[in-house]
């Protein structure tokens, strides 16, 4: 596995493999590997004749009172599970390098980026969607993959894609849960072993809106009730939001006729999780 830093050798490198007209499967993340980007880069790895995992921390995603100096890192055992997973190239490159003090430019997904994780995390979809923009200047994939685990951040790059006519197919992965459901996140390291039990509410609460919406309940409000009685049940948990939107442009709906989603962002202590799951 060849491990690139710098980002010239990085758009050489890619340029090559096009030209020998290899198709480039791009997965980028923050490091912390775990089952959940595994998933992404087994199916890169059949997306693709040539599979690039990039990773960067990126600060300009994270708010001034969010996690990035905590942000969990490790560096040798993502190595080890990049090498698992078969990867071809690792870029990792610097955030002086990405981020040089003339840097001015961002990337702004208008719509879709408005309430749910964009209101709490203001300024966070701009970090993410230019940071793709320049990866994806940067390492020239044919195709990118992103979980659905994120589906905001996957809707933005989507539409980013389109808008701006990136040549990149964007795929989406479903989440890798735990094995008691709690989506898998890098972040899941800061809970106690208290608050992990506490957060497996989430998805179980999500299941049973799901579960009434499959009973023939097509109301957003009723199926909203269902949802927050159920994480409400657990005395340790603030919610941030509840919403249940047009699962394609992530307009928000009061009856389900198409496919929706249900996603919820709460906080358990010090920790702000995110989940949701996809109603049809
Ligand atoms: P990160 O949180 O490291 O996630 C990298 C990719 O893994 C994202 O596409 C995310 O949706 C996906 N992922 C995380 N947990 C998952 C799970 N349980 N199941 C399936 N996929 C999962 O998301 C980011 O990094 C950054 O915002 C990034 C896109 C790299 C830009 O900086």
């Amino acid at each position: 596995m060849k491990v690139v830093r710098d980002i010239a050798i990085m758009q050489k490198g890619a340029e090559q493999i096009r030209r020998e007209g290899k198709r480039i499967a791009f997965v980028p993340t923050m490091g912390y590997l775990h089952d959940g980007h595994r998933a992404l880069l087994r199916e890169g790895r059949k997306k693709g004749d040539l599979l690039i995992l990039s990773i960067f921390v990126n600060p300009i995603q994270f708010g001034p009172s969010e996690d990035l100096e905590r942000y969990p890192r490790d560096w040798d055992r993502d190595c080890a599970i990049a090498r698992e997973e078969g990867i071809d190239l690792l870029f990792a490159p610097e955030a002086s390098s990405m981020y040089p003090a003339h840097f001015q430019t961002t990337v702004h997904v208008e719509q879709v980026t408005q309430g749910l994780c964009g209101a709490s995390r203001p300024g966070h979809f701009d970090g993410v969607s230019t940071v793709v923009a320049k990866l994806f200047n940067i390492v020239k994939p044919h195709v990118a993959l992103f979980g659905e685990k994120d589906y905001q951040q996957l809707a933005t790059l989507r539409r980013m894609v389109e808008d701006l006519n990136f040549d990149t197919e964007i795929v989406g992965v479903p989440t890798v849960r735990e094995s008691d459901g709690l989506a898998m996140s890098s972040r899941n390291v800061y809970l106690s072993s208290d608050e992990r039990k506490v957060a497996t509410v989430l998805h179980r609460s999500l299941e049973e809106g799901l579960k009434q919406y499959r009973s023939g309940q097509r109301e957003v409000p009723k199926l909203l009730h269902a949802i927050q009685k159920g994480i409400c049940e657990e005395p340790k948990i603030q919610i941030d939001y509840l919403e249940i939107r047009d699962a394609e442009s992530l307009e928000p709906i009061s009856m389900i006729e198409r496919k929706a989603v249900a996603a919820v962002a709460a906080r358990i202590g010090k920790t702000r999780l995110i989940d949701n799951i996809l109603i049809f």
